[in-house]
């Protein structure tokens, strides 16, 4: 990644769990893919931050695949960005080492999700859970990072990992660029089908108030159908009007109409129409999604070949600041 006219660095990663919903995709993915144009990014599957939950080891090779084809099958062009694997690069878990002795105990434990997943399992409360954030810093700080797209359940994390930052930078010199947190153009919070009071979740019991960004057309249109509404039968955003809200914002993300123009599109018209068009709209933002993930995943030889590409772009950077990290706090380099 040559940066001649010094675009922004912009990084993010995210956790193989299994398929994103629309909520995940308008939320976090899409807006990676309109950063994409006009900064240097740097995208990676977290499998090591998977770690710390215990998944059964083939499932967790076989979810890091997946993930990985979906960054490319939602558009990442891995050539002009660096999309890869977080463990193929060892300067993660060598930096967060480093970082873990610019932590504080305190602030670590302070950390909300640290504390609700600690309340959640308190039979694997394990170390790795703990340092959890520190690796994420490691992630950003490694790539000097200017912003990081996350939503708003990690802007503690990246808060934590500037504070590390800032203090390394302090006692050892300036080695790391403060990352800033990125809200996306779209940024859209999509809310459950079944309770738009509720956020739109893959571990949702209820199969019909998700959409995965995988599921088949037919599927779509039937969950769609299926929307909570209102009985006002008006399509208007409006307090109160939660469901209608919800595919007002979905039919807006996928089509860029604002919701002026969708009440225009609508007016005396009932939500059934609505619903079938915004599950049209859905499907057809996914087709290319879905078509692309078919391709990749049926060929496990170009996406190793693709992630190893990846991985050597992101080593040679990472080894750069890694090195100057090494250097600053006293260890004896090799070369
Ligand atoms: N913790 C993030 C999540 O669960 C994933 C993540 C790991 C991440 N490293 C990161 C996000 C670095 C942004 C930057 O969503």
């Amino acid at each position: 990644m040559s940066n001649p006219e010094k675009k922004p660095i912009v990084l993010s990663c995210i956790q193989p769990t299994s398929i994103p919903t629309l909520g995940n995709y308008f939320g976090a993915l899409k807006n990676w893919k309109l950063m994409s144009k006009d900064n240097d990014c740097l995208f990676a599957v977290a499998d090591l931050h998977a770690l710390t939950v215990h998944p059964e080891p083939a499932k967790l090779r076989q979810q890091t695949l997946e993930m990985y084809s979906i960054l490319l099958s939602i558009g990442l062009d891995p050539v002009k960005n660096i999309v890869f694997i977080q463990s193929h690069v060892p300067a993660h878990a060598e930096l967060a080492w480093i970082l873990n002795c610019y932590t504080q105990f305190g602030e670590a434990s302070r950390m909300t999700q640290f504390k609700e997943k600690s309340i959640k399992h308190t039979d694997n409360v394990n170390v790795g859970l703990f340092d959890y954030p520190v690796l994420m810093a490691a992630d950003i700080l490694l790539y000097q990072a200017n912003f990081v797209p996350v939503g708003a359940d990690q802007k503690q994390h990246l808060e934590i990992a500037r504070d590390i930052a800032d203090r390394f930078n302090n006692i050892r010199g300036n080695t790391f660029t403060l990352p800033e947190p990125y809200i996306g153009k779209l940024g859209a919070k999509i809310m459950s089908l079944q309770d738009p009071t509720a956020k739109m979740s893959k571990s949702d019991t209820n199969p019909k108030a998700s959409v995965s960004i995988l599921d088949e057309p037919d599927v779509i249109m039937k969950k769609f159908k299926s929307a909570v509404t209102d009985s006002e039968a008006k399509v208007r955003y409006a307090e109160g009007k939660d469901g209608i809200n919800n595919l007002m914002v979905i039919y807006s993300c996928c089509t860029g109409k604002s919701f002026e123009d969708i009440e225009d599109e609508f007016y005396g018209k009932g939500y059934g129409d609505f619903k079938e068009c915004v599950a049209q709209a859905v499907i057809d933002e996914l087709k290319p999604v879905k078509e692309n993930f078919e391709k990749y995943i049926s060929d496990k030889e170009l996406l190793m070949k693709t992630a190893a590409d990846g991985a050597e772009k992101a080593l040679r950077l990472a080894n750069r600041t890694l090195y100057k990290a090494k250097k600053k706090v006293g260890l004896l380099l090799d070369r």
